[in-house]
């Protein structure tokens, strides 16, 4: 199965794609995720793209694109988590013959919410929220023992600069997948749970299809 998971910046996609990640055995694509290792790393890719992260606006697709490519290439079950997020590199990726696109809607007065408990590990992988989905122990990530910390794109005022490239560029991108009748939108305003549930419902449909 090839998924994309789309929908507003902290809408559930990262904690959506580790789940079916651990459930189905697929490969989880975040770009954000690999792109932040980048940064962490200190490459000459993350030297270039550090100030694009942080201030949220997105990484020019010289390194995303590819990026994706080489992660999925000759694999048959993958999540694409956040990618694609403009026109142009939804069209770069017509030959992967995705299958389904699910689309998490919520508001954005919900996920600003959520920002303000979200905690990642150290190497930014595996994500909690403070009330929502929290750890085992307190401050410390379940699966690597990693401290947990907060995202510096998590601020204010990138949270709203991430928002505005999300209605500039990102809804065009769920447009163009709904006119090929490939997207699906669930309802994620519900407790990580019942959002899981939904989405699962559609890739067992899916699957029936073959
Ligand atoms: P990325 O890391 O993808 O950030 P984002 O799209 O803004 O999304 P988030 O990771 O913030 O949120 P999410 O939807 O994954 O939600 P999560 O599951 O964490 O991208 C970061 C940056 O990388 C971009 O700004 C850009 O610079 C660059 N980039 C990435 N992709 C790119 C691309 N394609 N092209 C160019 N540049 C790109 O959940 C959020 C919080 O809520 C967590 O605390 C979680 O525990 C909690 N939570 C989850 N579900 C629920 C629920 N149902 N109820 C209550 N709480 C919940």
């Amino acid at each position: 199965m090839k998924l994309i998971i789309m929908g507003p910046p902290g809408s559930g996609k990262g904690t959506v794609s580790e789940r079916l990640e651990k459930e189905y055995g697929w490969l989880h694509v975040s770009p954000g995720e690999l792109l932040r290792e980048e940064v962490v790393k200190g490459t000459r890719i993350g030297k270039e793209i550090k100030s694009y992260i942080e201030s949220g606006k997105l990484v020019p697709d010289r390194f995303v694109v590819e990026m994706v490519k080489l992660e999925v290439k000759g694999k048959d079950n993958y999540i694409l988590d956040g990618f694609p997020r403009s026109l142009d590199q939804a069209k770069s990726i017509e030959e992967l013959k995705i299958d389904i696109v699910i689309y998490l809607d919520v508001s954005e007065e919900e996920v600003i919410k959520r920002f303000a408990g979200r905690r990642v590990c150290e190497q930014g992988t595996h994500g909690y929220h403070v009330q929502y989905l929290p750890p085992k122990k307190e401050g410390i990530c379940d699966v690597d023992g990693s401290k947990l910390v907060q995202r510096k794109d998590d601020t204010p005022k990138v949270i709203k600069q991430r928002f505005k490239i999300f209605h500039e560029q990102t809804e065009t991108v769920r447009k163009f997948y709904d006119k090929k009748k490939m997207a699906v939108k669930i309802d994620a305003s519900k407790e990580p749970e019942k959002v899981y549930d939904l989405v699962k419902k559609v890739v067992k449909e899916m699957k029936k299809q073959g």
